[in-house]
């Protein structure tokens, strides 16, 4: 598939492939799209920075939200999960996009136990359902107790390999092949010793996850630095809720950890754990009607408020009180061992837990059929802003995400591909490597930690926005981590901009300064593109509203 063109000292592209679709990411969202673009008859290559599998998905603990035929609680319902939904999304769901999704969520749950998926059976033979924050009802399923992801991924991963799907792996994609019209027709990419190549192809789909790596701690691996959405933007496509990262209420807090912490997924609190600070008095009675189970930006931002009143000064962390959990080795297994690795066993001790960026809620506008406003460009799961999460993601809802606009996205290129509404790739011009504004990905996280986490205000805004901009320089991008850390560093700018216009607190967004939520004026979706000189801009606040 490969076919060396030009010499590497030229510093043009020395290896060129071609396909129908590339599919950038290899989780739950990327494996889904490729096997029914295969299914479809399409040319589908993986392109993977990492090894495949080694995406955001396996680390997903809790489950799948899904209301599945003749499995539920009594009077729940797909609508009810459509409501819940809206809910947690503070105002700010697309409740069209939230519709389409939890409805197709039943077919693509039962078309991945077809390829192999094995989700925890309960004890009438059905499956078995737990809770998280923000859910009415027993909805969640899993597998492996607390190994939901590890076991979508290993379905997927085991499928792609059965059926010889094509992947690339340690290839990183730096930038968007441009027709002249602004078409994309591919991908440069860099190989894992930094030897450019190009990818040429009618339709690229970003399914690359998260930026969780913005931050210092953080539920998600290395890997999650945002890279879809700087080339989305890059491409001049338009991104939309960037401000609403959400912070998972519990990872595992060890004093001074940095990158990814263990989870501490939120069915424990579903089984009965309740959240204690250091006193053992409740953290969340008498704020919300849900307690322990509110909608998870409530937890958070409650327990952060705890940990600065702390008696004594700031605390950096409260506690999960699981020892009233029955079976809790058996039934978390994952959780438990992280415990066990730094001396806490839950059936006795209470886990030390605290926030942490875990999900970005916004992303690059897309549809639920993955289209974005770019021709031959698509997005789905975490890089996309669908309009199914809002201001706040809904627990588990997010591999229900992957699979149905996984699935969707591949339909929509085949569909683009034979009404010829996609550009020859061949006109798309191949850009040199790129120089970009880069910042030292160190001082960023802790800014962004600092000033950009739960509870914002303008001052604290405005110096990451200096920080940001005194920081950063034009490097070329020669290496997986020069790429990684433009694309940080173009995303943090996005997001800073976002959440310094948005004057209100709401869903995973929290401003000090303006703690009320203010439906007047910001019930709507900020849209944000790049300037031609490349700088983050937001659109017109009036344009916005109807746009996304
Ligand atoms: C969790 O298990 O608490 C995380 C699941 C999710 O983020 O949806």
């Amino acid at each position: 598939m490969t076919t060396p063109v030009t010499d590497y000292q030229t510093k043009t592209p020395v290896w060129e492939a071609r396909a129908d679709l590339l599919v950038l990411g290899s989780g739950v969202a990327g494996l889904t799209a490729a096997l029914r673009a295969q299914e479809l008859g399409l040319r589908v290559l993986v392109v993977t920075k990492a090894a495949v599998g080694d995406g955001n998905t396996r680390w997903a603990q809790g489950g799948v939200a899904v209301v599945l035929d003749g499995e539920h609680d009594e009077g729940d319902s797909v609508d009810r999960h459509v409501e819940d939904t809206l809910v947690a999304g503070a105002g700010l769901c697309e409740p069209d996009a939230v519709r389409s999704i939890l409805h197709a969520g039943p077919r693509s749950v039962s078309w991945l136990r077809d390829v192999g998926a094995r989700f925890d059976p309960g004890a009438t033979g059905l499956l078995a359902r737990t809770r998280e924050g923000g859910h009415s009802a027993f909805r969640v399923i899993h597998a492996g107790g607390d190994a939901t992801g590890a076991e979508v991924e290993r379905t997927l991963v085991a499928e792609a390999t059965g059926r010889r799907l094509p992947v690339l792996e340690r290839h990183i994609a730096v930038d968007a092949l441009l027709t002249p019209l602004g078409a994309v027709g591919g991908v440069t990419v860099l190989d894992p010793n930094g030897v450019p190549g190009l990818l040429r192809a009618p339709a690229v789909l970003l399914a690359t996850g998260g930026l969780g790596q913005l931050y210092q701690a953080t539920s998600n691996p290395e890997i999650a630095t945002g890279d879809g959405l700087a080339l989305a933007l890059r491409a001049g496509a338009q991104a939309a809720d960037l401000e609403f990262v959400q912070f998972h209420p519990t990872v595992l807090y060890t004093p001074g950890a940095r990158g990814r912490c263990p989870l501490v997924t939120e069915a424990v609190r579903g089984e009965g754990a309740v959240l204690v600070d250091g006193a053992g008095a409740s953290v969340m009675r008498g704020v919300h009607p849900l307690g322990d189970l509110a909608p998870r930006d409530v937890v958070s931002a409650a327990i952060t408020r705890r940990m600065t009143t702390a008696p004594g000064g700031i605390d950096d962390h409260v506690f999960l009180d699981a020892t009233g959990v029955s079976s809790f080795a058996e039934r978390f297994p994952t959780v438990f061992a992280a415990c066990r690795a730094i001396g806490v066993d839950p059936a006795r001790d209470p886990i030390p837990v605290t926030p942490a960026a875990h999900f970005a809620c916004g992303g690059v506008v897309a549809g639920t059929d993955g289209r974005t406003g770019v021709t031959g460009l698509y997005a789905a799961g975490e890089v996309a802003r669908t309009g199914l999460h809002g201001a706040n993601r809904l627990a588990s809802n997010s591999l229900l995400e992957g699979l149905v606009t996984g699935a969707g996205t591949a339909e929509s290129v085949a569909a683009d591909l034979a009404a010829g509404l996609l550009a020859d790739p061949k006109q798309a011009r191949e850009p040199r490597l790129k120089t970009a504004p880069v910042a030292d990905r160190d001082g960023l996280q802790r800014a962004m930690s600092r000033y950009a986490a739960i509870g914002r205000d303008a001052d604290g805004l405005a110096v990451l926005g200096s920080v940001l901009d005194l920081s950063t320089q034009d490097r070329p991008l020669r290496t997986h981590r020069d790429v990684e850390d433009a694309a940080l560093t173009l995303v943090a700018q996005a997001l800073v901009a976002a959440a310094e216009r948005r004057t209100e607190s709401r869903g995973c967004h929290v401003r000090a300064d303006f703690p009320v939520r203010d439906d007047e004026t910001w019930q709507r979706s900020q849209l944000i593109r790049l300037s031609p000189s490349g700088q983050p801009v937001l659109a017109d606040p009036v344009a916005a509203m109807g746009a996304a």
